[in-house]
C-alpha cells in the first residue's frame, strides 16, 4: 500500500480471476454495476473509488461493485466469503481515516445505487430509506414533509446515511439532537456469510434482548453492510437564525457558550469554534470575506432553531447585546436572512476544505474536557516552532497549526496544514497528541472513527479489556475476516 508501507497483502485472500467476475456481471448484469479493471470494457474510470477525500490513502482495487438491491448485497457477500475475496463497503468516500477505500485489491462495495427512500411517517417522524440516500437529498425530502434529518455536516452533498451510520457521524447538531447511538431506531445490514439482519424496527422503545444494531452504528463496515436504515427525524423548526462573533480568548469562548446556553436554552441548536488562523486560511484560500471586520483570536458561530422567528431574533440580539456588553465578546453578526445564514455557516463548513489548500493536512478529531481544549492546540504549535518547522515560505513544511470544531461537543479538530508530508513532522505530533488526549482521559477519535488512520492508538483511548471484547465481536460476524480488512482494530 501507498500510505502504509509496514503493511503486507495478507495471502489468505484470493485474487480477483476473470471467473469471479464473470460470476458478478452474471449476478448484477449490466454494465454499470460492474466496473471492471481486468478487461477492456470499463463503463467508469475505477481512481475515485480507490482514492479517499484527503487524497492520502490510495488502494488498487481492479473492481467495484453496486449493488441495487438487499437480496445482490446478499449474494455477494456469500460469493466473497465463500471464495476468500476481502470488501469494503463504500458510501460517498468523504470519511477523513482511510476507512472507505482499500488498502490493496479488495473489492469496492459501493451503495450509490441503493437510493430509495422506502417510507416516511408524518405523524412519528421516522424516516426508513436506503443505506445509499445521501444526506442532503434524504434532507429535503424530509424539508418538504417540515421534518429534519438529526445529522447535519459539510459533506452532505456526497455523504450517504449509510456512511453516516456506519462512522457514528457526529456533525453540526449533535448539541441539539443527540447521536445516532440514539436517532437510529432499526437497522437493515448483511453480514459476511450472506445472512440479512431485518432489524428495521420502527419503534422507540424496545427492550427485548441485546441491541445488536449499536454493533453496526459506528462499526465502519468491520462487520457487515447496512442496507437501510430506520431513524428518527424531529419536526423542521420554522425559525432558523445564527450568529457569529468574535473573542480575544478561549476562556472567553467558554464564557460565550455558558451564556448561550442559559439564554438561549431550548432554541439554541449548534455552538462551533473556529480559531482566528482557521478563518485566515480559509479567507487565503478561497477568497471569501469573513463576515467581521479586524481580526480576533477566536471565533464561535451559534444558530437558534424555533417555532417563532420575531421571538428568537429578538433574543439572539439581546444575548448578544448581553456577551458585548459584559466584554465576553468583542464584536458579532446577527445574520438578516437565508444568504446571510448560509455565508455565516460557509465560514464554519468551509474550513476542511481549504486546509487542504497546501497540500496534506494531519487531522486529529479529539474529545478533550472542554476547559483544556485549546491548550493542545497552542502546545502543538508551539512544539513545531521549535522544531524550526512552521513558518510563511516554501521551505517550511508546516502552513500554520490551527483548531476549530464542535465546541458544544467538546470535541475538537487539531489540524496541521502543510506543503508536504514530512518524517519530522509526524515525529512531533506522534505520540505526543495522543499521550496528551490519553492523560486527560479524552479519545483519539471524537467522531470521525478509527479506519486505518488510526487504528494503532486505540489503545491510548481503550482499555485491553474493551479491545478484546471487540475482537471477539469482530471474530463471531466475520470469521474469515473479510470485512474491510487491516483496519479499525
Ligand atoms: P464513506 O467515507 O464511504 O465510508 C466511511 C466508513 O463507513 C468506511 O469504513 C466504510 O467502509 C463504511 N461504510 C460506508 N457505507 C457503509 C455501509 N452502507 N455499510 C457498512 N459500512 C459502510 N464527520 C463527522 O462525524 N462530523 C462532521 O462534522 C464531519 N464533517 C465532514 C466534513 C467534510 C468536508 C468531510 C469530507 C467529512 C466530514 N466528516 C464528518 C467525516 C464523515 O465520517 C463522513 O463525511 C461521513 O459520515 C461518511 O459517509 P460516507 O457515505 O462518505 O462514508
Ligand atoms: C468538521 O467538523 O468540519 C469535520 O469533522 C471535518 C474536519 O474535521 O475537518
Ligand atoms: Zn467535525
Amino acid at each position: 500500500s501507498d500510505s502504509c508501507p509496514e503493511l503486507k497483502r495478507d495471502p489468505k485472500f484470493s485474487e480477483i480471476t476473470s471467473e469471479h467476475v464473470k460470476y458478478f456481471k452474471g449476478l448484477l448484469g449490466s454494465e454499470s454495476a460492474v466496473i471492471d479493471g481486468l478487461s477492456t470494457d470499463a463503463s467508469e474510470d475505477i481512481e475515485p473509488f480507490n482514492a479517499d477525500w484527503m487524497r492520502k490513502y490510495r488502494g488498487h482495487t481492479k473492481l467495484v461493485l453496486k449493488p441495487g438491491s438487499t437480496e445482490e448485497v446478499s449474494k455477494i457477500l456469500k460469493y466473497c466469503n465463500d471464495n476468500m475475496l476481502a470488501v469494503v463497503p463504500q458510501g460517498g468516500n468523504t470519511g477523513l481515516v482511510g476507512g472507505s477505500v482499500p488498502v490493496f485489491d479488495e473489492i469496492v462495495i459501493n451503495l450509490q445505487r441503493m437510493n430509495s427512500i422506502r417510507s416516511f411517517d408524518e405523524v412519528s417522524g421516522i424516516l426508513v430509506a436506503d443505506a445509499g440516500v445521501i444526506l442532503e437529498v434524504a434532507d429535503n425530502f424530509l424539508a418538504e414533509k417540515s421534518h429534519i434529518f438529526p445529522l447535519d455536516l459539510g459533506a452532505k452533498g456526497s455523504c450517504q446515511i449509510g456512511g453516516n451510520v456506519a462512522t457514528n457521524a457526529g456533525g453540526l447538531r449533535l448539541l441539539r439532537y443527540g447521536s445516532l447511538h440514539g436517532n437510529v431506531l432499526g437497522i437493515e445490514a448483511v453480514l459476511p456469510d450472506g445472512t440479512i439482519v431485518d432489524d428495521l424496527s420502527k419503534l422507540r422503545k424496545n427492550n427485548t434482548g441485546y441491541d445488536i444494531k449499536q454493533l453496526f452504528i459506528g462499526g465502519e463496515g468491520t462487520i457487515g453492510i447496512i442496507t437501510a436504515i430506520s431513524i428518527l427525524c424531529p419536526q423542521r423548526s420554522p425559525a432558523i437564525n445564527a450568529a457569529y462573533f468574535g473573542l480575544e480568548s478561549f476562556e472567553k469562548c467558554q464564557q460565550a457558550f455558558r451564556e448561550a446556553k442559559s439564554q438561549l436554552s431550548e432554541i439554541l441548536s449548534a455552538f462551533e469554534l473556529m480559531d482566528g488562523r482557521s478563518q485566515k486560511l480559509l479567507h487565503k484560500a478561497s477568497g471569501r470575506k469573513l463576515p467581521l471586520e479586524g481580526e480576533h483570536p477566536f471565533y464561535c458561530l451559534i444558530e437558534t432553531s424555533g417555532s417563532n422567528s420575531d421571538h428568537d431574533s429578538e433574543k439572539l440580539e439581546a444575548f448578544l447585546e448581553h456577551v458585548m456588553g459584559e466584554e465576553i465578546v468583542s464584536d458579532g453578526v446577527v445574520a438578516q436572512d437565508q444568504t446571510q445564514i448560509a455565508d455565516l455557516w460557509a465560514c464554519r463548513e468551509g474550513v476542511p476544505e481549504c486546509l487542504g489548500h497546501w497540500g496534506g493536512v494531519y487531522k486529529y478529531d479529539l474529545s478533550i474536557p472542554i476547559g483544556q481544549m485549546y491548550a493542545l492546540v497552542e502546545e502543538t504549535r508551539e512544539r513545531m516552532n521549535r522544531a524550526g518547522l512552521i513558518g510563511d515560505s516554501d521551505e517550511y513544511p508546516v502552513v500554520d497549526v490551527v483548531g476549530y470544531g464542535h465546541m458544544g461537543d467538546a470535541n475538537l479538530h487539531l489540524n496541521i496544514p502543510t506543503r508536504r508530508f514530512d518524517k519530522k513532522v509526524e515525529k512531533e505530533l506522534e505520540p505526543f497528541v495522543y499521550e496528551w488526549v490519553a492523560k486527560r482521559n479524552g479519545s483519539i477519535s471524537a467522531e470521525h472513527g478509527l479506519g486505518i488512520a488510526k487504528k494503532a492508538f486505540i489503545g491510548y483511548s481503550r482499555s485491553e479489556t474493551m479491545v478484546r471484547l471487540m475482537k471477539q465481536i469482530k471474530e463471531l460476524y466475520d470469521p474469515k475476516g473479510i470485512m474491510n480488512p487491516y483496519k479499525y482494530i
